[in-house]
């Protein structure tokens, strides 16, 4: 019988380390996100979770270790946000996604604006595409948004909508998005939700982090546990139910840890 074909992968860290100074912030990291696949990164505050985050986006090389991107090694020396949105991954903050008082159309194309070869705006083709992405793979109709909106006339919800339709629409491969329902009511958290299951949908990869493991445990397909730099758990959901993983994150911040850890 045929070898059933290789799967790719969206990201491969191998033996990664990080240290601000003499601080570990990372080590040992080792894992992988399939193509189609979404992770959801979990740990307490100072695990370590944004800064492998950014070691993926290009913001700090990893003190030693090798990176991945789509099965191709990065050179991680040289390796910058711009490179690696290049090479198809995109991050969706908190909340400083846009930018607050330009208009929407403008927002979608920070830093990859479209312009005539004298350096131009192709105002008309940005709005239109623009218009496209927010009608089309955001879904806003008819609620008084529209591409000549300001950025601040969005809800949380609306805004996270718009940056991962952004990604979306320029074919981001891995999503990464770092606690993106910070301070967003329900009914946005659920929008939010809502978005990553079309990243699901439109054959992608993501990283999500959350401190919400019922949010995290609805949109991922297999956990990765991060614990003072270091990866102590990788879960796949087929694995586990949401209860075991809430105890097994309880019981593991009540001591187990240090059983594992001398
Ligand atoms: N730029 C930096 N300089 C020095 N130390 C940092 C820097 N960024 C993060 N750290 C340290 O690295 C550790 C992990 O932080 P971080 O990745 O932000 O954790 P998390 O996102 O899981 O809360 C923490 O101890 C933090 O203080
Ligand atoms: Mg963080």
């Amino acid at each position: 019988m045929a070898e059933p074909p290789q799967e790719r992968t969206a990201l491969r860290m191998v033996n990664i380390e990080k240290y601000f100074g003499s601080v570990c912030a990372l080590k040992d990291i080792n894992f992988e996100v399939g193509h189609n696949e979404i992770v959801g990164l979990i740990g307490d505050n100072g695990a370590g979770k944004s800064t492998l985050v950014k070691i993926l986006t290009g913001v700090f090389a990893p003190t030693s270790g090798d990176l991945y991107i789509a099965d191709r090694k990065v050179e991680t020396n040289s390796y910058t946000v711009k490179k690696a949105h290049a090479l198809g991954i995109e991050t969706v903050y908190q909340d400083k996604s846009l930018g607050e008082k330009q208009v929407m159309w403008r927002n979608f194309f920070i830093g990859r604006e479209m312009t005539y070869p004298f350096g131009f705006l192709k105002v008309r083709q940005e709005k239109a595409i623009a218009s496209e992405i927010m009608v089309n793979t955001i879904g806003f109709r008819g609620k008084g948004i529209g591409v000549e909106s300001k950025a601040n006339k969005l809800s949380g919800g609306e805004r996270q909508g718009v940056a991962i339709g952004r990604a979306m629409h320029f074919e981001a491969e891995l999503i990464i998005l770092d606690e993106p329902t910070v301070a967003l009511s329900l009914k946005e958290v659920r929008k939010v939700l809502n978005f990553v299951h079309k990243i699901k949908d439109a054959g992608k990869a993501c990283i999500y982090i959350s401190h919400n493991i019922s949010d995290v445990y609805e949109i991922a397909d297999r956990f990765i546990v991060i614990d003072r730099g270091e990866i102590v758990a990788s879960i796949t959901k087929a694995k586990i139910s949401l209860k075991e993983l809430d105890e097994f994150l309880l019981e593991y911040s009540h001591g187990l840890k240090d059983k594992v850890q001398p």
